[in-house]
């Protein structure tokens, strides 16, 4: 068998900022309360789609990798946010990149998809070695929020990250994945009404809510992420002292530190970006992953343990062996088109809807 290696690895953020402090100027909230509930500081808001996002995260890993587009055998892009709903955001991606044949799809298990994507990548290449993989995590879930609910507003921010995996037939990569789903409490973020469940012919069709309990998912994210990651931890035989580092979802804070305790792990293993970024969903493991091999907090051969939890209510974890390279091949010059307007301007159109009760604006 031959186990799967991330060989590239690359983020792009959006360059508009909005803080706590801009938020509390449009929403009945504080940057006290943020930071003391969720550790979150600032968010970024997107002025592109969220495949635009992906293409320059995809073009960083594969310059990291040194491998070219055309190379790649599978485009996964792991997103609750895609540009269209039909086609999938990866065959943008691919025409993009001017890969001509990968098999190419989109996954949507909200922000479980990178580590549901590790678990397709690795699963994919144990039968097809020389048929590398691009896992990408995008999200533009600031498009879908309603800025005057206090409740969800302050947690989400844009982004993207993306990684190459290869087959390097060494005893290195990815060791194990458990991957699970909680339906029962599926209704505790959900928006239900967008999609083919959309009433079209409704007098204002777009409109549409993100219905969301956070108690509720609070309580089942710690739960199912320690869940998983005690299943992978058992089943490679690894105990809570050999893992180097911990890379969970970013949601909360609290829920980091509530997992790592669960777990007996020290908190300093664990990394943690989520002052800057706030919860960008599937974007948020390859964008941490990213930010700690910038920052040295992944040696050679480190043991690497992926936790997370999302709509659905999914969970996932993944165990993984790094590779002896923490530097990457190259580097791209893919850049987002040039952005203009600040956090507050970027919003601005959508607070003055919402505040006058209005529907989604485009
Ligand atoms: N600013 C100020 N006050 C607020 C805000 C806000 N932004 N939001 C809620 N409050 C108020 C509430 O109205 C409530 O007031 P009350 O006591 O007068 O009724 C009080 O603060 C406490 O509210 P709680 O909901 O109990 O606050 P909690 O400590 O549970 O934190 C949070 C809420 C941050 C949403 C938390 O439950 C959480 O992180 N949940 C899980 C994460 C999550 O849901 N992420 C969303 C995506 S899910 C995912 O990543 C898959």
């Amino acid at each position: 068998m031959s186990r799967a290696q991330i060989t590239g690895w690359g983020k792009c953020l959006p360059p508009a900022v909005l803080t706590n402090d801009d938020l509390a100027a449009v929403t009945d909230t504080s940057d006290e309360w943020i930071v003391e509930r969720t550790g979150i500081r600032e968010r970024r808001i997107s002025h592109v789609h969220t495949s635009e996002l992906g293409l320059v995260a995809a073009k960083r890993a594969l310059a990291a990798a040194g491998v070219p587009a055309d190379d790649i055998g599978m485009i996964v892009f792991a997103s609750a946010s895609p540009d269209v709903l039909i086609p999938n955001t990866a065959s943008a991606l691919q025409k993009q990149l001017g890969n001509k044949d990968a098999a190419a799809f989109d996954l949507n298990s909200g922000c479980t998809g990178f580590v549901y994507g590790l678990k397709v990548a690795s699963d994919h290449l144990s039968n097809n070695p020389d048929s590398p993989v691009l896992l990408v995590g995008a999200e533009r879930l600031t498009w879908y929020l309603d800025w005057t609910q206090r409740d969800s507003a302050v947690l989400f921010g844009d982004g993207a990250g993306a990684a190459v995996l290869q087959a390097t037939g060494g005893d290195d990569g990815i060791l194990d994945n458990f991957l699970g789903c909680e339906a029962e409490a599926r209704e505790a973020l959900m928006i239900p009404d967008f999609g083919t469940a959309m009433n079209r012919f409704e007098p204002d069709p777009t409109r549409f809510e993100l219905r969301f309990d956070g108690r509720e998912i609070f309580r089942h994210a710690v739960k199912g992420m320690a869940r998983a990651c005690q299943q992978v931890m058992e089943r490679c035989n690894t105990t809570a002292d050999d893992i180097d580092i911990v890379i969970p979802h970013q949601a909360n804070e609290r829920i980091i530190d509530a997992l790592a305790d669960r777990m007996g792990v020290d908190r300093g293993k664990v990394y943690r970006n989520i002052a800057k970024y706030g919860n960008t969903s599937a974007a948020t493991i390859p964008v941490a992953l990213t930010e700690a091999l910038e920052e040295g907090r992944i040696a050679p051969g480190a043991t690497i343990l992926f936790a997370a939890f999302g709509a659905g209510l999914t969970w996932a974890a993944g165990l993984m062996r790094w590779g002896n390279r923490i530097e990457p091949l190259g580097t791209s010059d893919a850049e987002l088109a040039p952005c203009t307007s600040t956090g507050p301007e970027l919003i601005a159109d959508a607070v003055e809807f919402f505040r006058r009760g209005q529907s989604q604006p485009a």
